[in-house]
């Protein structure tokens, strides 16, 4: 009797497994990727995208977006509106993207930098005033040793750590003469660090 009521119990959770039972999709004929498939010619169930198909998302013919670019020359004023939220965007994903080698302030010290052989990751601030266009190709096709970060951040987000890292290099070098009068006043009498 016990082990009926066993076999009963195993043959039950076995039909529970089975979700074609319940699921008239997983039943129905359609092809499976990478399976085979006589409907068509070459036999593949898989088919090929007709010559010159593009991903609906891609840009296209807007070179100073997707490459930072205009003929040969780098692209030298953000294209893409400026906003807190761009910046915000940026400053997230500078963090988990670039910080983790050219440190939180982008001055080139981070445990892995500590850590590197062979050319270390430069402080981003002997960096600061090239072309936009060029930190966005750094970023999107990679420079010298570092690699690029095309797979991991998409066009707008490539602009948005751009624009955090204009922001980054002020920070850490910004004249005086930005500050607000009564700041300036404080700040002139400060000791030099
Ligand atoms: C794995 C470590 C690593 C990460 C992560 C990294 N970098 Fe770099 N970066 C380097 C190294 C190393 C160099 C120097 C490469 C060389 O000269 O061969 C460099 C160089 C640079 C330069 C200087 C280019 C020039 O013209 O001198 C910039 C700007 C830069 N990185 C920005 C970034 C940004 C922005 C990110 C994030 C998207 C990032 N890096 C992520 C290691 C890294």
């Amino acid at each position: 009797m016990r082990n009926g009521c066993a076999l009963l119990a195993i043959a039950l959770l076995a039909a529970c497994a089975d979700t074609t039972i319940v699921d008239p999709m997983e039943r129905q004929p359609k092809a499976r990727a990478f399976a085979a498939n006589p409907f068509f010619e070459d036999g593949r169930a898989m088919r090929q995208p007709p010559p010159g198909t593009v991903p609906r998302e891609r840009i296209v013919q807007n070179p100073a977006l997707t490459r930072g670019q205009v003929g040969d020359k780098d692209v030298t004023e953000i294209p893409v509106r400026l906003t807190r939220a761009l910046l915000d965007l940026g400053h997230r994903k500078f963090d988990i993207y670039c910080a983790t080698c050219h440190g939180l302030v982008g001055d080139g010290r981070s445990p892995v930098a500590a850590n590197m052989a062979l050319r270390l990751p430069p402080d981003l601030h002997d960096r600061a005033g090239m072309a936009v266009g060029h930190y966005y190709q750094v970023i999107a096709n990679g420079f010298g040793l570092m690699p690029g970060y095309a797979a991991e951040l998409n066009v707008e987000e490539r602009w948005a750590v751009v624009a955090y890292l204009r922001a980054l290099q002020l920070s850490q070098a910004a004249p005086l003469a930005l500050a607000p009068p009564q700041e300036r006043e404080r700040l002139s009498k400060e000791k030099p660090r």
